[in-house]
């Protein structure tokens, strides 16, 4: 229930000031004898010549109390307390009707989104860094979607550049091809490093790995194969952990799709006089912004990077009239983008203001750190492995005759690497540490699925109560603190696209389990003898369940009805 609202529309019936702004000068008073609202009366005063608290008390007199407990004046001020009961019923029915759209809104009214997350590089491994963007994006995409946008998920892979040109030259001298084919990726990678250890000796390698990219670009037939090869391998391998993961996209639409939509491109760049040479390269200079110049082609002739960034900005405009288009990408890369909308807006495209770099920190597993030229990386299959192993250790302890014990440690396990990825504001970065993400205490997944679990235990056991329930009922302080954050979830959705921030949910649900659980250990709910009591408590862990559920679902975590 929107309380605010409601006292706006209320107070508005009797002063002349638009709602929006009644609205704005509602606040939360500090303590709870003040009630949960209050409207202060001075910004009235002027217009109607009175003192704040005359208003005060003329407006009080008048008021429609309905839905409140009561309302009064306090000096200047004009306090509303909530109906509980009313409070309680109203959220609690909402929530049991509503099911898993409770949360929801038509807020996007269908405008497109584009989000674009994971992008990993072909031939290289999927680290734990690639997580990042990924589980932040996917939730995105389903916290836009709950609100009703209409999200477009695109994978922009790193499968163009000039690193293809030097794996092209590295396959053609040392490729184990049985290798390749039991394990694509580490191959790859190992030919790879292989290939920058050997041009430090022979500066000449370099060229012919720029030849070989230049044929690629010209769409040459041999090293057009071997590049589809490649990808073709990493993307099976990707895949895998998508599936693992439970991740889709609409798109896979990386950067050699931009191949042939460049040049329209160079061309507007030209035609606009934006294009300047330097040292045979042709950049947009962006002194004026002070941002380094962005290179749309290198000397050699070959696109770069920000050109496909470019094209692929007008290509989803043009092919989707995006609302926002969000790139979920490291913050590493804030200067690239940065200039690539700012090139755009040059362009003479007003739509650039609408293109959001959403950043996020670096992720570290101890001491090890994540570098692509060693090959000293954090795998995520094997960080993925572990925690499920991991986890199923511990409901061996914990629950040792629990039925599909797999399955639920795959769930749980892999929801607890995601929740510890989406637990804190994305900038920040990350270090892992097992115990942080897998205990089943303190601010993790596992706790929270423990919670949902225990939820829905006490479901099971107390069956079908044939008994009237009674909100007014639920008037302990645990059960109504409870029933606020309930109720609370929609705000801490809307919170979450206002950032653009997943962690706003991850907190959200931690403190509705926290204030389940605070619930839980203050009162019964099989053993009270007050039928009609039963009921309603059993009504409330219904409740929660089921918003613990939406919010899981939101971070792109499946919960377990036991654990
Ligand atoms: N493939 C890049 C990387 O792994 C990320 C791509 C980001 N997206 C973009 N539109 N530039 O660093």
């Amino acid at each position: 229930m929107n309380y605010k609202k409601i006292i706006a529309e209320r107070i508005k019936c009797h002063v002349e000031l638009d709602l929006d702004t009644i609205e704005k000068l509602i606040e939360i008073p500090p303590k709870p004898e003040m009630g949960d609202y209050a409207f202060p009366c001075f910004q009235l005063s002027k217009a109607l010549r009175k003192a704040p608290v005359m208003i005060a008390t003329e407006l009080k007199a008048k008021i429609d109390v309905t839905g409140f407990e009561t309302i009064e004046n306090l000096g200047p001020y004009l306090n509303f307390f909530v109906d509980k009961s009313m409070f309680v019923k109203s959220t609690l029915e909402k929530i049991l009707t509503e099911k898993e759209a409770y949360g929801s809104s038509d807020l996007g009214n269908g405008k497109n989104v584009i989000v674009e997350y994971s992008s990993p590089n072909i031939a290289k491994p999927f680290h734990i860094g690639h997580l990042f963007s990924t589980s932040i994006g996917n939730s995105l995409y389903k916290i836009l979607s709950f609100e009703g946008y209409n999200c477009i998920g695109i994978n922009h892979l790193g499968d163009w550049g000039t690193q293809f040109g030097k794996l092209i030259s590295a396959y053609k001298r040392w490729i184990n091809e049985e290798a390749l084919e039991k394990d694509p990726i580490a191959e790859l990678l190992r030919i790879y490093v292989m290939f920058h250890d050997e041009a430090e000796k022979d500066p000449s390698l370099e060229d012919e790995a720029r030849m070989h990219f230049k044929r690629l670009e010209d769409g040459c037939e041999e090293e057009t194969k071997l590049w589809k090869r490649f990808k073709d391998l990493s993307l099976k391998e990707f895949e895998k952990v998508y599936d693992k993961l439970n991740v889709k996209f609409d798109s896979y639409a990386g950067e050699s799709f931009y191949g042939d939509k460049m040049d329209s491109v160079v061309e507007d760049l030209e035609s606009k006089g934006l294009l300047v040479e330097s040292n045979g390269a042709k950049v947009v200079m962006l002194e004026e912004y002070n941002m380094p110049p962005c290179i749309i082609k290198k000397a050699d002739g070959a696109t770069i990077y920000a050109t496909r960034d470019l094209a692929a900005a007008i290509y989803r405009k043009k092919t989707y009239d995006f609302y926002q288009n969000i790139y979920v990408v490291g913050t590493p890369q804030a200067l690239h983008f940065k200039q690539v909308f700012t090139t755009l807006k040059l362009m003479g495209n007003q739509w650039a203001d609408d293109c959001k770099h959403v950043g996020f920190g670096l992720v570290t597993f101890g001491d090890k750190k994540l570098s692509t030229r060693k090959g000293d990386v954090v795998l995520l299959e094997d960080l993925l492995r572990e925690a499920v192993a991991k986890t199923l250790e511990i409901i061996n302890e914990k629950n040792p005759t629990l039925e599909n014990k797999e399955e639920v440690a795959n769930k749980v396990g892999i929801g607890a690497v995601i929740f510890a990825y989406l637990k804190n504001s994305r900038e920040r970065d990350i270090v892992f540490d097992w115990n942080d993400m897998l205990s089943f205490e303190g601010e993790t997944g596992p706790y929270v699925q423990y919670t949902y679990a225990r939820g829905k235990s006490v479901l099971r056991k107390a069956g079908d109560i044939s008994k009237e329930v009674d909100f007014s009922l639920l008037n302990s302080k645990e059960e109504f603190e409870l029933v606020k954050e309930l109720e609370s979830f929609n705000k801490a959705v809307l919170a979450a696209i206002e950032k653009l921030e997943p962690s706003v949910i991850t907190r959200y649900i931690i403190n509705v389990a926290k204030a389940f659980n605070k619930f839980y250990n203050s009162h019964s709910v099989l053993n009270v003898e007050d039928l009609a009591l039963k009921a309603t408590r059993i009504k409330l862990v219904e409740a929660t369940c089921q918003v613990i559920k939406n919010g899981l679902a939101l971070l792109g975590i499946e919960t377990v009805e036991r654990m």
